[in-house]
C-alpha cells in the first residue's frame, strides 16, 4: 500500500466516522422530539408559575410536583422524598420542603438540607410552549 492510498483510506474513514456520528446525533434529536410530543403533560401555565415567586405545587395523577421560575426556566421537582417516597410539604415562609415521615428537609432546588435523606429530589424535564409548562411523563 502506498502512502497516498493509506492517506486516502484514513480520510475516507474519517468521513464515514463523522457522518456516522452526525447521523446518530440526528436520530437521537428526532427521537427525543418525538418522545416529548408523545409523552408531554401540561401541568401549569407559565404565567401562574412566574406569578407565584415562592413556587407552586401541582398534581398530575399520582405525581405531585413543585414548580418554580428561577428567572430563566421552570424548575420542576418530584415531591416524593428520596428517603422513603413520602410526599413532601412546602413551607412558603421558609422556602423549604419538609417530609412528614422522618423529618427530611430539602431546599427549593431539591438539595438535602437535613437528613435522613442523602439524595437530592428528582428533577423533572420541563418545556415551555407558548404559555404552557409541560413535564415529560416518565412513568
Ligand atoms: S421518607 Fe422522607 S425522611 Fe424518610
Amino acid at each position: 500500500m502506498t502512502r497516498r492510498q493509506l492517506l486516502s483510506l484514513l480520510l475516507n474513514g474519517a468521513w464515514v466516522g463523522g457522518l456516522g456520528v452526525l447521523s446518530w446525533q440526528l436520530v437521537d434529536w428526532i427521537t427525543s422530539r418525538i418522545r416529548w410530543q408523545l409523552r408531554k403533560v401540561r401541568v401549569a401555565s407559565l404565567r401562574d408559575v412566574i406569578q407565584h415567586e415562592a413556587g407552586v405545587i401541582v398534581q398530575n395523577g399520582q405525581r405531585v410536583m413543585f414548580l418554580r421560575w428561577d428567572g430563566r426556566m421552570v424548575l420542576a421537582l418530584d415531591l416524593r422524598c428520596t428517603h422513603g417516597n413520602c410526599t413532601l410539604r412546602y413551607d412558603a415562609a421558609s422556602r423549604q420542603l419538609f417530609c412528614p415521615c422522618h423529618g427530611g428537609v430539602f431546599d427549593r432546588d431539591g438539595n438535602v438540607v437535613a437528613g435522613p435523606p442523602t439524595t437530592p429530589l428528582h428533577r423533572l424535564p420541563t418545556r415551555v410552549e407558548v404559555d404552557a409548562v409541560y413535564v415529560l411523563d416518565e412513568s
